[in-house]
C-alpha cells in the first residue's frame, strides 16, 4: 500500500499541513509516503491501494498531482483521495476540491475507497499579512479522524465522503 502525498515546494505558503494527515495515516495502514512530484508511474504497480493527497490551490489538488496521475495506465487497484485546505467545508463542498482529481482517478480505472479533508493552516494572499488562519490544524482531532479514516479503509471499508474540521 502507498500513500502519496504531492509536496508543492514552489509555494512560499506551503505548511506540511497535508504531510501530517499522510503521515497519520500511513502509520495506521503500515504503508510507504512518497512526497516527491518526481515519481516513476511504474513503480506505482506493485501497491493494491494508492491513496493521493496535497493541500488545495486554487479549488483543487495541485497541479503536479493530475499530471501525475494524467502518466498512469489504466488500472484496476483502489484509491482514496485526501486533501487539506484553507476554507471550512460548508463554505465550498468537498465534491467540488476533489472533483478533478476524483474525475482523473475513475477514468484510469480506480476504484474510488474514500475521500478525507480537513483545515490547514493557511497563509496565501493576503492572509500571511494578518498571521494566517486556522493556526494549529490540522488538530488532534483532525488526526484522530483521520485515523479513523484510515482504520475503515483498512478493514475494507468504503466511503463515499468523511470530511474533518
Ligand atoms: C496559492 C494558494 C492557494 C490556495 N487555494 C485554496 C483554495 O482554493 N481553497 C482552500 O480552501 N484553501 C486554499 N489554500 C490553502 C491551502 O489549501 C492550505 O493552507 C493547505 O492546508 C496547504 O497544505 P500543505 O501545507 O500540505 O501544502 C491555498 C493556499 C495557497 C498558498
Amino acid at each position: 500500500m502507498l500513500i502519496h502525498i504531492l509536496y508543492p515546494e514552489d509555494l512560499t505558503a506551503h505548511h506540511g499541513n497535508t504531510k501530517k494527515i499522510a503521515g497519520t495515516m500511513a502509520e495506521v495502514l503500515d504503508a510507504e509516503v512518497l512526497e516527491s512530484v518526481d515519481v516513476d508511474v511504474s513503480s506505482l504497480d506493485k501497491y493494491d491501494l494508492i491513496g493521493f493527497g496535497s493541500g488545495i490551490y486554487g479549488w483543487k489538488h495541485h497541479n503536479s498531482l493530475s499530471a501525475l496521475i494524467d502518466k498512469m495506465s489504466h488500472t484496476n487497484k483502489k484509491a482514496f483521495i485526501f486533501s487539506t485546505r484553507g476554507n471550512l467545508i460548508r463554505l465550498v463542498p468537498l465534491e467540488n476540491y476533489h472533483k478533478n482529481v476524483r474525475n482523473r482517478l475513475l477514468e484510469k480505472g480506480f476504484e474510488i475507497m474514500g475521500e478525507f479533508s480537513c483545515l490547514g493552516f493557511d497563509t496565501s494572499g493576503p492572509l500571511r499579512f494578518v498571521g494566517g488562519k486556522n493556526k494549529g490544524y490540522p488538530n488532534e482531532n483532525d488526526l484522530d479522524d483521520a485515523r479513523t479514516f484510515a482504520t475503515g479503509l483498512k478493514n475494507g471499508y468504503k466511503f463515499t465522503k468523511i470530511a474533518g474540521s
